[in-house]
Formats: structure tokens, sequence, C-alpha cells
């Protein structure tokens, strides 16, 4: 298996009629000097300082965080914006009911009053950054304990962002870097007003749903519209009527043209995370016990929540996003697993350890800096196994349900009151009026359906967690000897459900209202929910808080040292949501052996797919008519067809979703909205003849606003390059 993959790796580079360059790689923009040469090299045509300057307006200016975990970018002078529809997606269906469903059909304002305000929605601007590590770090000494040093960088800190945000309305963060080796100084404009401008109906923002998510050919036309609006003086505010569309110092240009297998193209946007540097025993814990277990536990919340679905359109607007998010991380371990095993990982990073430990043999003043790391490591990450998986089953099992969802809540109330942080009467009932409206809003959203899905994720998971784990690992403090869980545990957590009050809204209305703690107490759910939480949370996490800071001191040590170690390489920091230019090539891969996947997907591979019978492949008859008048106007390619994604070499991670993907004079060609299954384990370890990111073609994106749509006044804002 293992020998086919290598040749097999090595026949792909052999075909590959390009010589590759850089492509792992997230690089800061402040630091893009170090990579211009070779960004030009491989065909980039503008300039670092096009990409970021801090004097005059650069394509920084026109890339913002959009909703905390996501990428967007303006493409007006007022304030219009394209995102992912994943991204835009809860705001999409927040406005969304079965009467006027958004989400299935679609939603485009035709003027800016028709534009929906998303409260809590933000985006974030980056003004400028600043290498601040000397300003962090003074006064840290290498004999400093952990918590001496961190202390003295907090303090430093806050005085650093004191004084960038002194008389202004920034916003400013400082992030680590190098697992703290080196810090920066984020200084962001944030935005409050967004509106929402435009969506496809899911059928094509979605096509191919969670089957096709992950994967390579593509044909989803991932993206929405938003905009954001500013006060008179072009400055952040609170949403108003009178807010005006914010003017960006910068917009992006669209580039009609395309670009082809071979040309260069970059992703500006904010990666969420990768680790690059993980030692062999975390990647060991991440493919052969984390990963697993979570794959197992959320296949089981998907296998009810899909059969849900299947009811009604009512179900599938109230379980469509909780099912995007549970697979797409479900989905992207399993390849995850599969890339770490081909890519023999582990193995790879035993022998780079091995070899580290021999470096450090040479001199003695390395010994005595890194000598003992690797086998410290190995024992950090031998206590962290149980406690890890402890909490991984309370995320992903015990708090699976809407029952143990709510129960945490009424916990929250209960032990500030228990631990005397409230103990004024009309604090409390202030507090419990809180928690009965929020569970009045829960029982009124059509719980009698709701409830047989959320008992049936209940028992199910807490009869796996019982049996596969608690048992053997926690058993004994928490379930007691309890023998009736013993004999038949579903009839047991069917039983907790059921006589629970939080099952039933008369009984919550009851108890809610006149808040008796002993009472509330003995409530066989919140009784279960406080014996684990105070189990594994409350005991556990601390521990395990411990024991990541410890890691992360190892971590700080051994990356210093393998980057004195090979001082001639050109490192790049770990992803940490910060902004970052990736830059690669339209380049094609093979996954197995015989198949080579090309660069781009056009309509044909909509039509190939279409299946009226499932949900996720639908194709709508407008977008077919089109179809068959090959009625593409200007979006289409040099061929007459209508291209929708392609692929690219660019190092990208979660969070790039909604980038903007350049081409070589800096104009938008994509948005970026995924990774290849095959590549998924590149947050670990990135192959450069596997790894892709997908994005859709900007000519799709526009062909839908303007063919499908008919919003021709948002194509109008736009500057279009043919
Ligand atoms: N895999 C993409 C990402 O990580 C898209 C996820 C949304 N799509 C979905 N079918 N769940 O965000
Ligand atoms: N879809 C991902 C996101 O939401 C991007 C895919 C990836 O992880 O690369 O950020």
């Amino acid at each position: 298996m293992l020998k086919k993959s290598f040749t097999l790796s090595l026949i792909a580079i052999l075909l590959t009629p390009f010589i590759s360059f850089a492509d792992e790689g997230m690089w800061l923009p402040l630091l893009l000097g170090k990579q211009e040469a070779d960004m030009q090299k491989n065909g980039m045509k503008i300039s670092a300082k096009d990409i970021y300057d801090v004097n005059n307006a650069s394509l920084k200016d026109a890339v913002m965080l959009f909703a905390g975990g996501c990428t967007g970018e303006f493409v007006s002078n007022e304030g219009l914006l394209l995102t992912n529809h994943h991204c835009g997606y809860g705001y999409i269906v927040r406005h969304s009911s079965v009467e006027r469903d958004y989400l299935t059909n679609g939603f485009w304002a035709l003027n800016k009053q028709e534009e929906l305000p998303c409260d809590g929605l933000s985006i974030t601007l980056l003004v400028y950054m600043e290498d601040v590590t000397g300003k962090v770090l003074k006064g840290v000494t290498n004999s400093m304990t952990e918590k001496e040093r961190n202390e003295i960088i907090e303090k430093n800190s806050k005085e650093v962002i004191s004084e960038a945000t002194k008389d202004n309305h920034y916003k400013a963060e400082i992030a680590p870097f190098y697992y703290g080796n080196q810090y920066f100084l984020y200084v962001n404009e944030v935005f409050t007003d967004v509106r929402l401008v435009g969506a496809p109906p899911s059928n094509i923002g979605k096509f191919g749903g969670d089957t096709d998510n992950w994967m390579w050919p593509r044909h989803t036309g991932d993206f929405s519209m938003f905009r954001v609006y500013a006060s008179k003086d072009n400055k952040p505010a609170k949403y108003s009527k009178d807010n005006i569309p914010f003017a960006p110092k910068k917009f992006l240009k669209i580039n009609l043209s395309g670009a082809k297998e071979g040309d260069f193209t970059f992703v500006f946007g904010y990666p969420g995370s990768t680790t690059q540097f993980l030692t062999s025993f975390a990647v060991d814990d991440v493919q052969n016990f984390d990963d697993p277990t979570r794959i197992k536990l959320r296949e089981k919340r998907l296998d009810i929540y899909n059969k849900a679905i299947k009811q009604g359109p009512a179900q599938r607007l109230r379980y469509a996003n909780t099912i995007a998010s549970i697979a797409n991380g479900w989905k992207k371990w399993i390849g995850e697993v599969r890339g770490l095993k081909r890519l023999n990982t582990i193995e790879k990073k035993k022998d780079f350890e091995n070899n580290f430990n021999s470096w450090c043999q040479v001199i003695e003043e390395r010994k005595e800096n890194y000598g003992g790391l690797i086998s410290s490591f190995e024992k950090e990450y031998s206590l962290r196994k149980k406690l890890n998986m402890d909490v991984l089953y309370l995320r992903e099992a015990v708090l699976a349900s809407d029952l143990m969802k709510n129960a945490r809540n009424i916990y929250g109330l209960l032990d500030r009151i228990e631990k005397g942080k409230i103990s004024d009467k009309e604090e409390i009932d202030l507090f419990s009026e809180k928690l009965l409206s929020r569970m009045q809003n829960y029982f009124s959203n059509d719980y009698t359906n709701h409830k047989e899905v959320d008992k049936a994720i209940f028992v199910d998971l807490m009869t796996t967690f019982y049996n596969d784990y608690s048992k053997e690992n926690i058993q004994s403090s928490v379930f007691g000897n309890s023998e009736e869980i013993g004999k038949n545990p579903e009839k047991y957590f069917e039983k907790v459900y059921e006589t629970s009050f939080l099952s039933n809204e008369k009984k919550t209305n009851k108890y809610l209202k006149k808040f008796n703690v002993k009472k509330i107490k003995k409530d066989p759910a919140i009784e279960l929910f406080a014996l684990l939480w105070e189990n594994i949370e409350i005991k556990q996490l601390p521990a395990l808080g411990q024991i990541e800071e410890n890691l992360d001191s190892l971590y700080r040590i051994y990356v210093r040292g393998i980057m004195e170690k090979e001082s001639s390489k050109q490192f790049y920091p770990d992803a940490n949501l910060t902004l970052r230019v990736a830059y690669g090539k339209i380049e094609p891969y093979y996954p197995k052996d015989a198949v080579k996947y090309l660069t781009h997907t056009t309509i044909e591979g909509i039509m190939e797919k279409e299946n009226p019978e499932i949900y996720d492949y639908v194709v709508e008859k407008k977008l077919k008519d089109l179809y068959k008048r090959k009625d593409y106007g200007r979006y289409k390619n040099e061929k007459g067809e209508l291209p929708i994604a392609f692929i690219a070499s660019n190092h990208t991670t979660s969070g790039n979703s909604g980038s903007p993907v350049l081409d070589a004079n800096g104009n938008l060609i994509g948005i970026n909205f995924d990774r290849n299954w095959e590549g998924t384990m590149s947050d670990i370890d990135y192959d450069k003849s596997q790894c892709r990111n997908i994005s859709l073609d900007i000519r799709y994106c526009l062909f839908i606003i303007d063919k499908f749509a008919g919003a021709s006044n948002l194509i109008n804002e736009m500057t279009i390059l043919e």
C-alpha cells in the first residue's frame, strides 16, 4: 500500500508539466517581501507591496475576516462583499421560514432597501500589523517559570494594545507565532452593520451537499453576498437605518478570462489553524484515537438527523445547519486519517525526532537546550491521552442532545446559587425567567416532532458513551453501581429523558417559575449532567489545561530548535486565524492509480450529477433552460463552456472559506471554498502532489447573479475586466 502510493506521488511529480515551487506555506503579508521573488518567478506580475502596504491602499484592504471564522472580500466601492454560501448559511437560515424559504429558493435584494440586517454578524478589516516580539517579551528570561513568563507577556501585551488603540476607534490584538517565539500586533476595524444581499438557492449554493463536500470534481456554487454599512463618516457603527454603504480603501477587480492549468494564483485570507510541528506522539493520538472516536460518535448523530430531515421541509430547515456542521468535521477527519496513513506521517515524524535527538548530542549547549525535549513530549502526551478522551466524549457524546445542553444551562444557575455567587432572590428570579423564556422558545419550535429526534440522540449517544467508554474509564465515580443502567442502558436513558421535567413543557414552566434548588437538583437529567460535568469537566479540565500549557512551552523550545537545526529553510508560522497569503498554481493531481483529476469543472458535470430524486442533486428548471440554450453570456470560457470550479496548489485550511483567489495581476478569479479529500491531512502534513484547494470560478458566480437571478444591480457595481 505504502510503496504504491510512494511510486504514485513520484510519477505525479514526474508527469507534472511544470516545475513545482513553494506550494506549502501560509505567509504573513507584512513579510511577503521574502516571498516576492519566488512569487514573481512563478508568474506573479504585481509586487508584495501591492498585496500589503501600510501607507497606501493595497489588496489587504479588500480582504476581511467574515463572521469570526471565514474570509470575505470587497467587490465594489459600496461595501459589497463576496464570501461562501456556507459562511453566510446561518444568516440565510435565520431569515428563512417555511413560508419565505430563502435557504431553499435563494434571496436577492434588488435594491439596498431590500437588504436584510444580520444581527450578530461582524466583519474585521486589518488596518496594520506589526512585529512586537521585542515589546511583548521585554523582561522575559529563560530561567523564568511558565507562569512568570506568561504574566509578563500579558502585562506587556496590554500595554502594547492600549497604546495602539489610544484615541482611535480601532480594536487591537496580539497573536503569538511559532508557539510564542514571535508576536505580532494586529490593529483592526470591526464593522457590525452587515446586511444580507444575495444567496443562490441551496441546490446551487450547496449543490452536492455533504456527499460532494471535501471532494473533487466539484460543482457547488458556494457563494453569498453581503454589504457592510458604516456611519456617515465611513466608520464602524451599530446597525441604523441612517448608515450608509461602507467605502473600502480597496475592492477587487474581477477577471472574467479566468486562469488555466499552470497559471499562478494566490489565496488571501484567514486560515484558522494548522499544526505542522506536531510530534509523532500527537499525530498518533489524532490518527488512532481522537479522529476515529469523533468519527464514530458523529456517525450516530448524523444517522438520526438524516432520517429526520426526510420527514419534511420544516425538519430540513431545522436540522440543515446542524447536519452540515457535524458532517463537515466528520468527513474531514476521515480524509485526514487516510492521508496521515498514506503519508506514513507518524513514522516520518519519529525519524525526524531521532534525527533531532542526534543533532542535540553533538554540542553541549544544544544538549542542554533541547536534549530532553522528545522524551518530555512523550511523557506529557501519555498523561494527556485519557483526560483528552474524557473531554472528547463529554463534548461529542454527552453534550450531543438538546436535553443535556438545556440541563447544562440550568445547572449553570444551580451551581452559582450553591456556590453562593448569587443569593439575592430577585437576581435568581431574573436568571430563572431568562432560562424559562429560552425553554419556552425551545418548546414552541415544533417540540412534538423534535422530541423524538432529540431523545433518539440522547439515548443512542449516552448508551454508546456508557458501553464504549465510561464503563471502563469513569463508571464507578459517575454512575455508581446502578444496577438498572447495567442491565439495560438504553431503557435507563429513555427513562431519564421521559421523566425529566426538561422534556415536558408544563413541568418546565412549573419548575422554572419557582426555582426550587433542591427539587431541580433531583431531576434525573440535571442530576446526570451534573455528575458527568463535575467528574469530567471540573475534575479533568484543569489537569488537561496544565498539560496543554506544558506542551505549548515544550513546542516553543522545540520549534526554536528545529529552526536552529534547519537554519537555511524558510519557515512559515502555523495558521492562527490571522491574515495570510498562500500561493501556488492551477494544477491537476493523481488521486489514485491511473486516475488524473483535471483542473476545471464545467456545467456539464452539474447535468451529469443531476438527480431529481435526491435533494442535493436537484437542478432547477431555470438553470437547465440556460444550459440547454447554452446561454452563458459573457461568462463562458474560450471553448464556449460554463466553468464552475477549479483546483490549485494553494495551501489553505478551514477559515480560508470565502477567500479571494487571485491571478498574477491580483484580480479576482475565484472564491476558495474547500480542499480535496486526499489533501485534508495538510493541516498536519502537507503533500504537494495531493493537496489542492477548491475554488468557485468567479464566472459561475457572476453567471448565477446575472443570468440566473437577474440581479444586474449587483453586477453593475463591480469592476469587471474581460
Ligand atoms: N468543507 C467545506 C469547509 O470546510 C465546506 C463545508 C460546508 N458544506 C457542507 N456540505 N457541509 O468549510
Ligand atoms: N470549507 C472550509 C472553511 O470553511 C475550507 C476548507 C478547508 O478546510 O480548507 O473554511
